[in-house]
């Protein structure tokens, strides 16, 4: 099944997801690929919920013990999409088998893959995976401005009103989604096998970076010990994958991802509920409908929807 999406490319629905046409290929690739080793951490979300912020506290955290100070980090010279790079939407986008040997253990992966349709290595193997997810009325902002800054759009055709891509962003056709079903199937796994998935929310890390920052730690079993926190190592880490710090760093306030996407677009307000400068509370109602009848409950403890 295909249908045109809001730059004038096309979507196509695989294994029961929305992709961009030119991501399938790269998320076959993956899929038939990648091998994931037990050591491996895949930082997992839906598209715009957090990813860049994930991948630098993650990749600060599991390398604190390599950089003898924090002004050591690469992620003050390079930016945090290259630290740590998507499976299919870089790795595996040019390449259909790309020689993954130069990277160190533990490697540290981000992909946008569903549950259900990531390599069955990911999912047999002790490898841990980190999930973020953002309430989607913000996520669904994020990423439109993130399309009309890049222009990802097709010269010929206009973007979509934002009426029209919210209606769109209501049937679920978007980059991986739907939306809820992306959500529930990291969820439903966390439920039954915590050790194997952590469930992170934006909005929690936004309210308590210090504790997710320990959880992040335990998770992957590499926790802070007394003497760390005494040092400040958590509080050196936070400030250093804070919005303000990383949005100003020059690395990633010029040049380009993957060749069309500003680095800087990546940093753009990064705050709780900008949704209401942009969608009325007859819009939000009407999500928030469609977003608890599909998630049978769920949505309560998984999305947040203020
Ligand atoms: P906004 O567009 O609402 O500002 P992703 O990394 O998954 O692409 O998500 C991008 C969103 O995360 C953007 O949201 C961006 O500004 C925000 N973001 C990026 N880095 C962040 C950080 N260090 N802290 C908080 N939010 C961040």
């Amino acid at each position: 099944e295909q249908r045109s999406y809001w730059n004038g490319g096309k979507f196509v629905k695989y294994d029961g997801f929305w992709i961009p046409l030119e991501i399938l290929r790269p998320t076959l690739s993956t899929q038939k690929y990648f091998k994931a080793k037990d050591s491996d951490i895949i930082l997992a979300s839906f598209p715009k919920s957090g990813t860049t912020w994930l991948k630098a506290l993650t990749f600060s955290i599991a390398n604190r013990n390599i950089y003898a100070t924090i002004d050591q980090n690469p992620l003050l010279i390079t930016h945090p999409q290259e630290v740590v790079p998507c499976l299919e939407f870089n790795l595996y986008l040019n390449k259909e088998n790309p020689d993954l040997q130069h990277f160190s253990n533990p490697r540290i992966f981000s992909t946008h893959i569903p549950f259900k349709s990531l390599p069955d290595s990911i999912r047999e193997s002790e490898c841990k995976i980190i999930y973020v997810c953002r309430n989607p009325l913000d996520q669904f902002i994020s990423e439109r401005q993130f399309v009309l800054e890049n222009k990802i759009q097709n010269d010929t055709v206009l973007p979509l009103k934002l009426e029209e891509s919210f209606d769109m962003f209501c049937q679920g056709i978007q980059v991986t989604g739907p939306v809820w079903d992306h959500t529930l199937g990291y969820w439903n796994v966390y439920l039954k096998n915590p050790e194997k998935v952590l469930f992170l929310k934006y909005e929690d890390l936004k309210h308590d970076i210090t504790f997710y920052l320990k959880k992040i730690a335990e998770f992957l079993g590499c926790p802070f010990s007394l003497e760390e926190e005494n040092q400040g190592v958590t509080e050196q880490i936070s400030k250093l994958c804070s919005f303000e710090n990383l949005k100003n760093l020059d690395v990633n306030k010029t040049g380009y991802f993957t060749g069309v996407m500003k680095n800087s677009s990546f940093f753009r307000k990064g705050e709780v509920g900008d949704w209401t400068n942009y969608l009325t509370p007859a819009m939000a109602e009407r999500f928030k409908n469609i977003m608890e009848s599909k998630m049978e409950g769920s949505e309560k403890d998984a999305v947040p929807l203020e």
